[in-house]
């Protein structure tokens, strides 16, 4: 069992030791490992899939793999502020392709891309599971709903200096 990697650092090791007991056995922690990891660099290195593979005690093509099912993992860097607007049916309904079309333009990038400064990357997600409340965008880790131009403006511009 590995307890220090190639790039993750020991706060990563010790998060796991704490949800250790709570699982049945290590591959059942792939979810949880891979989104303890992302915390680190905000995204997910091939290193990063290496340590991530040999604490769960598997072959990384086994974690690639899993981490590239879903969305929510980044196997590329992407900016401070990670805004997934969802362009599913409800959303799309009730204006998604308007607001990605808003983005891009008013960031001055093409969705999946990061703004030169770092400060912002832009994706598509599916549907988001705030169907109620479309549309709705997540801004790393936090929901949006409701969204408008308007709304989505201010967001952009409240993230664009300081801190994101
Ligand atoms: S379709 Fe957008 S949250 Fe469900």
């Amino acid at each position: 069992m590995a307890t220090t990697g190639k790039v993750l650092s020991e706060k990563f090791y010790t998060a796991m030791k704490k949800l250790e007991p709570r699982y049945p056995n290590k591959k059942a922690l792939i979810l949880p490992a891979l989104h303890e990891a992302q915390k680190e660099h905000g995204w997910l290195s091939k290193e990063t899939l290496e340590d991530v593979a040999n604490y769960i005690g598997v072959h990384p093509a086994q974690i690639r793999e899993v981490a590239s099912f879903y969305t929510m993992y980044n196997l590329k860097p992407v900016g401070k502020m990670h805004l997934k607007i969802c362009t599913n049916v409800a959303c799309c309904l009730r204006g998604a392709d308007e607001l990605m079309e808003y983005a891009e333009k008013k960031l001055a990038i093409k969705c999946g891309e990061t703004t030169p400064d770092g400060r912002f990357t832009l994706s598509e997600e599916e549907c988001l599971g705030a169907c109620t409340t479309a549309p709705a965008m997540m801004a790393n880790d936090d929901y949006i709903e409701n969204l408008d131009i308007n709304s989505l403006s201010d967001f952009i511009e409240k993230n664009k200096g300081g801190q994101a």
